[in-house]
């Protein structure tokens, strides 16, 4: 779990006195246009405009410059960008490295959307995507080509929550293309339970709208960069007009204050609910990375420093279309909707066609239905009632 270290800057970083101004938050300052004294000034500012300098709403206020400095201060990268959703983030970091005729190589596991921006979006572009299964660790040599500009990774997998051997994956693209920007989706352990950058990733992405801002009331995307793509970040998201409105970087910036607390109690639940299920006679395997069945364990072992509240459960059973919905009609503590990360417990199911369809290299390996839970920040024996008499449903 988050070290004593982690917890101090998550209530410290992005506070100077220049962006509290007397206060203990970040002011929030609402801005288009910023105005210069003098000509002076506005030359100072010009000069200055990616350097934190105030200089155009799109820039940035002392708001958002208070979010991107603990950001960048969190994951330990050179700056960070503001998106105004995680799907922005993850589409325009790829968009500001690839050019017509470049291949990205993509984890065959990624949320959805992030693949389909590839083969809907990309393609039309002239940039080709291969997606590889995503425990393929050092094998993906293989699979970089000299135009390989991009990788893409997310650990723990969308859904079905396999963890990735970060470590050899990076040297494996280092040795073939030390030039290929290597991506990774973080929003699983919300920049606080796995370094990225530490572990030779370039790009630190997280959907901020699941556990930066925590209550499931906002939306927006982070992407910490090192130092060797930072200015390409920069700079290529700005000219695409990526920006977020300073009262959202507020939100999140005081969500970052509680992420530690909030963090440990989703970890804590989140496993006794994990042990509980596995035990369960109607469970085949729990995905949850801290759990040795689930796929990647050794890996999450190795790199995490622990776990956040989002896995699944896959049944021995594939239920029907009617008996899905009877049990899923009847939880009081779990909500059905997409996203998580806030503060609320939320269920969803998929079929294994489903899944098998949103896994272009492999398919999957089970045959009941799989459970995806959200384990919120409710009494965890709530929460099991809940789930034992979701159990009891199926058996009637
Ligand atoms: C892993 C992951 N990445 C990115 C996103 C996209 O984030 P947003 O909904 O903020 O666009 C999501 C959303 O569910 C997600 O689960």
């Amino acid at each position: 779990m988050a070290t004593k270290k982690i917890d101090t800057t998550l209530v410290s970083a992005g506070r100077s006195k220049r962006y509290t101004q007397g206060s203990v938050n970040s002011v929030i300052q609402r801005a288009s246009s910023l105005v210069f004294d003098t000509v002076a000034d506005k030359k100072r500012a010009t000069a200055g405009r990616a350097k934190g300098e105030l200089f155009y709403g799109r820039r940035g206020t002392l708001t958002h410059f208070s979010l991107q400095d603990a950001m960048t201060e969190l994951e330990g990268g050179a700056g960070c960008v503001l998106y105004p959703c995680g799907a922005a983030a993850v589409a325009n970091a790829i968009l500001s490295f690839v050019a017509a005729g470049d291949h990205v190589l993509m984890s065959g596991a990624v949320y959805e959307p992030t693949q389909d921006f590839c083969t809907k979006i990309l393609s039309k572009l002239q940039v080709t995507t291969t997606f590889f299964d995503h425990c393929i660790g050092s094998e993906i040599s293989a699979l970089v080509q000299p135009n390989t500009r991009v990788v893409f990774l997310e650990s723990p997998a969308s859904i079905t929550m396999e963890v990735q051997d970060i470590p050899a994956i990076v040297a494996a693209v280092r040795s073939k293309a030390p030039d290929a920007i290597i991506m990774l989706d973080n929003t699983w352990a919300a920049g606080v339970l796995f370094n990225a950058l530490e572990h030779g990733v370039d790009i630190s992405i997280q959907a901020g709208t699941k556990y930066l801002i925590g209550h499931s009331d906002a939306m927006i995307g982070t992407a910490v960069a090192n130092a060797r793509c930072w200015d390409q970040l920069r700079e290529n998201s700005y000219l695409m007009g990526q920006m977020v409105d300073a009262d959202t970087a507020y939100m999140a910036s005081r969500g970052l204050r509680t992420l530690g607390t909030r963090l440990r109690q989703h970890e804590e639940s989140g496993l006794q609910v994990a042990e509980w299920l596995a035990a369960r006679p109607e469970v085949a395997r729990v995905n949850h990375p801290a759990l040795a069945q689930c796929k990647g364990h050794e890996f999450w072992q190795r790199d995490f420093t622990g776990s956040s509240g989002l896995f699944s459960f896959i049944l021995h059973e594939k239920l029907s279309s009617e008996q899905l919905a009877h049990y899923l009609d009847g939880f009081h503590h779990f909500s059905m909707a997409y996203s998580w990360g806030g503060y609320e417990s939320l269920i969803l199911a998929n079929q294994p066609e489903e899944l098998a369809e949103i896994r272009p290299a492999g398919g999957v390996d089970f045959t009941g239905t799989l459970v995806r839970l959200h384990i919120g920040l409710e009494h965890v024996a709530d929460l099991i009632e809940d789930l034992q008499a979701g159990f009891e449903r199926l058996k009637r």
